[in-house]
Protein backbone atom coordinates (compact mmCIF):
# COMPACT_ATOMS: atom_id res chain seq x y z
CA UNK A 1 0.00 0.00 0.00
CA UNK A 2 1.31 3.22 -0.78
CA UNK A 3 -0.47 5.44 1.53
CA UNK A 4 -0.11 8.12 4.15
CA UNK A 5 -1.24 7.71 7.34
CA UNK A 6 -4.12 10.40 8.21
CA UNK A 7 -4.18 11.92 11.65
CA UNK A 8 -7.12 13.43 13.74
CA UNK A 9 -5.77 16.83 12.98
CA UNK A 10 -7.07 19.25 9.74
CA UNK A 11 -9.88 17.15 9.21
CA UNK A 12 -11.41 18.35 5.99
CA UNK A 13 -13.96 15.64 5.48
CA UNK A 14 -15.34 13.02 7.50
CA UNK A 15 -12.75 10.19 8.05
CA UNK A 16 -14.21 6.97 5.76
CA UNK A 17 -14.43 3.85 7.71
CA UNK A 18 -16.57 0.89 6.38
CA UNK A 19 -18.03 -2.80 8.04
CA UNK A 20 -16.57 -5.60 4.92
CA UNK A 21 -18.67 -8.86 5.33
CA UNK A 22 -21.00 -10.72 4.50
CA UNK A 23 -24.19 -10.41 5.01
CA UNK A 24 -23.46 -6.75 6.98
CA UNK A 25 -26.91 -5.05 6.31
CA UNK A 26 -28.12 -5.51 10.09
CA UNK A 27 -24.71 -4.54 11.47
CA UNK A 28 -24.79 -2.52 14.57
CA UNK A 29 -21.11 -0.99 14.11
CA UNK A 30 -22.17 2.32 12.55
CA UNK A 31 -24.41 3.06 15.09
CA UNK A 32 -21.46 1.90 17.60
CA UNK A 33 -18.84 4.17 15.91
CA UNK A 34 -20.94 7.19 15.36
CA UNK A 35 -21.17 7.03 19.04
CA UNK A 36 -17.87 6.75 20.02
CA UNK A 37 -17.13 9.40 17.26
CA UNK A 38 -19.70 12.03 19.03
CA UNK A 39 -17.75 11.40 22.29
CA UNK A 40 -14.44 13.39 20.80
CA UNK A 41 -16.49 15.88 17.96
CA UNK A 42 -15.19 13.56 15.14
CA UNK A 43 -16.93 13.46 12.00
CA UNK A 44 -16.93 10.21 10.72
CA UNK A 45 -18.58 8.23 7.77
CA UNK A 46 -18.87 4.11 8.34
CA UNK A 47 -19.97 2.25 4.88
CA UNK A 48 -21.28 -0.82 5.08
CA UNK A 49 -19.85 -2.68 2.46
CA UNK A 50 -21.46 -6.56 1.77
CA UNK A 51 -18.99 -8.15 -0.61
CA UNK A 52 -18.45 -11.75 -1.40
CA UNK A 53 -15.53 -13.18 -1.03
CA UNK A 54 -13.87 -13.41 -4.75
CA UNK A 55 -13.62 -9.54 -4.93
CA UNK A 56 -12.94 -9.23 -1.15
CA UNK A 57 -9.36 -7.98 -2.11
CA UNK A 58 -9.67 -5.62 -4.58
CA UNK A 59 -12.40 -4.12 -2.39
CA UNK A 60 -10.66 -3.62 0.85
CA UNK A 61 -7.31 -2.03 -1.35
CA UNK A 62 -9.84 0.10 -3.45
CA UNK A 63 -11.10 1.78 0.32
CA UNK A 64 -7.52 2.37 1.53
CA UNK A 65 -6.51 3.75 -1.55
CA UNK A 66 -9.54 6.35 -1.78
CA UNK A 67 -8.43 7.83 1.54
CA UNK A 68 -10.00 5.10 3.94
CA UNK A 69 -8.87 5.82 7.52
CA UNK A 70 -9.96 2.40 8.59
CA UNK A 71 -12.00 -1.13 8.56
CA UNK A 72 -13.80 -4.27 9.84
CA UNK A 73 -13.68 -7.57 8.57
CA UNK A 74 -16.89 -10.01 9.42
CA UNK A 75 -18.19 -13.14 8.83
CA UNK A 76 -16.93 -15.17 6.70
CA UNK A 77 -13.93 -12.86 5.17
CA UNK A 78 -11.47 -13.06 8.87
CA UNK A 79 -9.20 -15.25 7.53
CA UNK A 80 -9.38 -14.87 4.04
CA UNK A 81 -8.40 -11.37 4.31
CA UNK A 82 -5.21 -12.54 5.68
CA UNK A 83 -2.97 -12.87 2.57
CA UNK A 84 -4.27 -9.31 1.33
CA UNK A 85 -2.56 -7.59 3.77
CA UNK A 86 1.11 -6.43 4.29
CA UNK A 87 1.18 -7.47 7.95
CA UNK A 88 -0.60 -8.64 10.90
CA UNK A 89 -0.41 -8.21 14.28
CA UNK A 90 0.73 -11.05 16.68
CA UNK A 91 -2.81 -11.46 18.47
CA UNK A 92 -3.98 -11.95 15.02
CA UNK A 93 -1.25 -13.88 13.95
CA UNK A 94 -2.26 -15.96 16.95
CA UNK A 95 -6.37 -16.31 16.41
CA UNK A 96 -5.64 -16.80 12.79
CA UNK A 97 -8.09 -14.22 11.87
CA UNK A 98 -8.64 -10.16 11.42
CA UNK A 99 -11.09 -8.13 12.24
CA UNK A 100 -9.53 -4.84 12.33
CA UNK A 101 -7.65 -3.13 9.09
CA UNK A 102 -5.69 0.20 9.62
CA UNK A 103 -3.00 1.58 8.05
CA UNK A 104 0.89 1.78 9.72
CA UNK A 105 3.58 3.44 7.82
CA UNK A 106 2.10 3.22 4.32
CA UNK A 107 1.57 -0.84 5.02
CA UNK A 108 -1.84 -2.14 5.55
CA UNK A 109 -1.89 -4.15 8.57
CA UNK A 110 -4.52 -6.09 10.18
CA UNK A 111 -5.17 -6.90 13.97
CA UNK A 112 -7.67 -8.55 15.79
CA UNK A 113 -9.88 -7.00 18.87
CA UNK A 114 -12.29 -10.00 19.35
CA UNK A 115 -10.45 -11.90 22.29
CA UNK A 116 -9.46 -8.21 23.62
CA UNK A 117 -12.96 -6.93 23.08
CA UNK A 118 -14.26 -9.88 25.12
CA UNK A 119 -11.97 -9.63 27.78
CA UNK A 120 -12.75 -6.43 28.15
CA UNK A 121 -16.54 -6.86 28.56
CA UNK A 122 -16.03 -9.58 31.17
CA UNK A 123 -14.13 -7.55 33.38
CA UNK A 124 -16.78 -4.23 32.63
CA UNK A 125 -19.36 -7.18 34.17
CA UNK A 126 -17.35 -7.87 37.42
CA UNK A 127 -16.29 -11.49 36.13
CA UNK A 128 -13.34 -13.00 37.11
CA UNK A 129 -10.63 -14.95 34.92
CA UNK A 130 -7.32 -15.53 36.93
CA UNK A 131 -7.60 -18.48 38.45
CA UNK A 132 -10.90 -19.88 37.30
CA UNK A 133 -11.80 -22.79 35.31
CA UNK A 134 -13.85 -22.33 31.60
CA UNK A 135 -15.48 -24.61 29.29
CA UNK A 136 -15.70 -22.97 25.38
CA UNK A 137 -18.50 -24.91 23.23
CA UNK A 138 -17.10 -24.64 20.03
CA UNK A 139 -14.11 -24.86 17.89
CA UNK A 140 -14.22 -22.73 14.93
CA UNK A 141 -13.03 -19.33 14.64
CA UNK A 142 -15.15 -17.70 17.01
CA UNK A 143 -13.06 -19.44 19.62
CA UNK A 144 -9.81 -19.22 18.40
CA UNK A 145 -10.17 -15.69 18.55
CA UNK A 146 -11.52 -15.26 22.32
CA UNK A 147 -8.35 -18.12 23.48
CA UNK A 148 -4.90 -16.13 23.17
CA UNK A 149 -6.88 -13.06 25.20
CA UNK A 150 -8.38 -15.44 27.92
CA UNK A 151 -5.20 -17.11 28.18
CA UNK A 152 -2.89 -13.54 28.95
CA UNK A 153 -5.46 -13.37 32.02
CA UNK A 154 -4.57 -16.66 33.50
CA UNK A 155 -7.48 -18.80 33.90
CA UNK A 156 -6.40 -22.05 35.74
CA UNK A 157 -8.02 -24.20 32.67
CA UNK A 158 -9.99 -23.74 29.46
CA UNK A 159 -11.85 -27.00 28.55
CA UNK A 160 -12.99 -27.11 24.47
CA UNK A 161 -16.44 -29.37 23.76
CA UNK A 162 -17.23 -29.44 20.17
CA UNK A 163 -19.96 -31.24 18.01
CA UNK A 164 -17.00 -32.18 15.68
CA UNK A 165 -14.79 -33.56 18.80
CA UNK A 166 -11.46 -33.59 16.27
CA UNK A 167 -11.74 -30.11 15.83
CA UNK A 168 -12.03 -29.34 19.68
CA UNK A 169 -8.66 -31.48 19.91
CA UNK A 170 -6.99 -29.88 16.95
CA UNK A 171 -7.96 -26.21 18.41
CA UNK A 172 -6.80 -27.61 22.28
CA UNK A 173 -3.43 -28.48 21.16
CA UNK A 174 -2.77 -25.32 19.34
CA UNK A 175 -2.44 -23.55 23.29
CA UNK A 176 -0.91 -24.28 26.29
CA UNK A 177 -3.50 -24.81 29.00
CA UNK A 178 -6.12 -25.82 27.11
CA UNK A 179 -7.80 -29.73 26.69
CA UNK A 180 -10.79 -31.44 24.93
CA UNK A 181 -13.42 -33.00 26.37
CA UNK A 182 -15.96 -35.12 24.97
CA UNK A 183 -19.50 -33.36 24.48
CA UNK A 184 -21.31 -36.16 26.62
CA UNK A 185 -18.42 -35.69 29.31
CA UNK A 186 -20.25 -35.40 32.65
CA UNK A 187 -18.55 -33.22 35.27
CA UNK A 188 -16.63 -31.43 36.25
CA UNK A 189 -18.61 -28.14 36.71
CA UNK A 190 -17.27 -24.43 35.32
CA UNK A 191 -16.77 -21.41 36.67
CA UNK A 192 -17.20 -19.73 33.11
CA UNK A 193 -19.06 -21.38 30.21
CA UNK A 194 -19.11 -19.33 26.90
CA UNK A 195 -21.09 -20.70 24.16
CA UNK A 196 -19.10 -20.09 20.42
CA UNK A 197 -21.14 -22.12 18.11
CA UNK A 198 -22.74 -20.62 15.16
CA UNK A 199 -26.28 -23.15 15.88
CA UNK A 200 -27.96 -20.09 17.66
CA UNK A 201 -28.37 -18.37 14.62
CA UNK A 202 -31.15 -21.41 13.82
CA UNK A 203 -32.78 -20.94 16.81
CA UNK A 204 -31.25 -23.77 18.71
CA UNK A 205 -29.37 -24.54 21.46
CA UNK A 206 -25.73 -26.96 21.46
CA UNK A 207 -25.72 -30.17 23.80
CA UNK A 208 -25.08 -29.27 27.39
CA UNK A 209 -24.44 -31.19 30.70
CA UNK A 210 -26.52 -30.04 33.59
CA UNK A 211 -23.34 -31.19 35.49
CA UNK A 212 -21.48 -28.64 33.97
CA UNK A 213 -23.15 -26.16 35.95
CA UNK A 214 -23.02 -25.02 39.53
CA UNK A 215 -24.76 -22.32 41.82
CA UNK A 216 -21.93 -20.34 40.15
CA UNK A 217 -21.46 -20.64 36.94
CA UNK A 218 -21.57 -17.26 34.55
CA UNK A 219 -22.74 -18.31 30.74
CA UNK A 220 -21.74 -16.05 28.20
CA UNK A 221 -22.93 -16.38 24.74
CA UNK A 222 -20.74 -14.49 22.03
CA UNK A 223 -23.79 -14.09 19.97
CA UNK A 224 -26.29 -11.30 20.89
CA UNK A 225 -29.95 -10.91 20.60
CA UNK A 226 -32.31 -13.74 19.41
CA UNK A 227 -29.13 -15.60 18.26
CA UNK A 228 -27.75 -15.68 22.24
CA UNK A 229 -31.48 -16.60 23.44
CA UNK A 230 -31.54 -20.59 23.36
CA UNK A 231 -28.17 -21.18 25.05
CA UNK A 232 -28.67 -18.26 27.53
CA UNK A 233 -32.41 -19.80 28.68
CA UNK A 234 -31.42 -23.19 28.57
CA UNK A 235 -28.12 -22.13 31.04
CA UNK A 236 -30.46 -20.32 33.53
CA UNK A 237 -33.04 -23.18 33.07
CA UNK A 238 -29.68 -25.76 34.39
CA UNK A 239 -28.62 -23.41 37.21
CA UNK A 240 -26.31 -20.41 35.92
CA UNK A 241 -26.18 -17.64 38.17
CA UNK A 242 -25.28 -15.30 35.29
CA UNK A 243 -25.94 -15.51 31.68
CA UNK A 244 -24.76 -12.84 29.25
CA UNK A 245 -25.06 -11.93 25.45
CA UNK A 246 -22.12 -10.65 23.37
CA UNK A 247 -23.55 -7.51 22.64
CA UNK A 248 -20.98 -6.30 25.42
CA UNK A 249 -18.24 -8.10 23.63
CA UNK A 250 -19.33 -5.83 20.08
CA UNK A 251 -18.61 -2.65 21.74
CA UNK A 252 -15.57 -3.95 23.55
CA UNK A 253 -14.13 -4.80 20.26
CA UNK A 254 -15.11 -1.99 18.46
CA UNK A 255 -13.74 0.23 20.77
CA UNK A 256 -10.44 -1.18 20.58
CA UNK A 257 -10.57 -0.86 16.75
CA UNK A 258 -11.39 3.12 17.01
CA UNK A 259 -8.81 3.15 19.73
CA UNK A 260 -6.25 1.88 16.79
CA UNK A 261 -7.82 4.14 13.79
CA UNK A 262 -8.11 7.50 16.38
CA UNK A 263 -5.98 6.82 19.34
CA UNK A 264 -8.57 7.87 21.72
CA UNK A 265 -10.52 5.32 24.04
CA UNK A 266 -14.22 5.70 23.99
CA UNK A 267 -16.55 5.03 26.77
CA UNK A 268 -18.77 2.19 26.68
CA UNK A 269 -21.98 2.79 28.52
P1 LIG B 1 -15.88 -20.95 11.48
O1 LIG B 1 -16.31 -20.75 10.08
O2 LIG B 1 -16.07 -19.75 12.36
O3 LIG B 1 -14.55 -21.56 11.66
P2 LIG B 1 -18.04 -22.83 11.62
O4 LIG B 1 -17.55 -23.92 10.72
O5 LIG B 1 -19.12 -21.93 11.16
O6 LIG B 1 -16.83 -21.99 12.15
O7 LIG B 1 -18.50 -23.52 12.98
C1 LIG B 1 -18.57 -22.80 14.15
C2 LIG B 1 -18.87 -23.76 15.28
O8 LIG B 1 -20.28 -23.98 15.34
C3 LIG B 1 -18.22 -25.13 15.18
O9 LIG B 1 -17.79 -25.48 16.47
C4 LIG B 1 -19.36 -26.02 14.72
O10 LIG B 1 -19.26 -27.36 15.11
P3 LIG B 1 -18.57 -28.46 14.13
O11 LIG B 1 -17.10 -28.25 14.25
O12 LIG B 1 -19.03 -29.75 14.67
O13 LIG B 1 -19.10 -28.18 12.74
C5 LIG B 1 -20.50 -25.39 15.48
N1 LIG B 1 -21.81 -25.74 14.92
C6 LIG B 1 -22.36 -25.27 13.77
N2 LIG B 1 -23.59 -25.82 13.59
C7 LIG B 1 -23.79 -26.64 14.66
C8 LIG B 1 -24.86 -27.49 15.06
N3 LIG B 1 -25.97 -27.60 14.33
N4 LIG B 1 -24.73 -28.18 16.22
C9 LIG B 1 -23.63 -28.08 16.98
N5 LIG B 1 -22.56 -27.29 16.65
C10 LIG B 1 -22.65 -26.60 15.51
Amino acid sequence: MNKPDTSTTNQTRPYQLALFGHPVAHSQSPKIHQGFAAQFDLNIEYHLIDVEKDILWAQVHQFFAQDGKGANITVPHKQHIIPALDAITERAELAGAVNTLFIQNNQLWGDNTDGAGFVLDLKSKGITIKGQSILIIGAGGASKGIIPALLTECPNSIHITNRTQAKAIELANQFDSCSAVNIDTTGPSYDLIIHATSIGHQGLCPHLNSDWFNEHTTAYDLSYGQAAKPFLDTAKTLGAKASHGGLGMLYGQAALAFEIWFNKKAKID
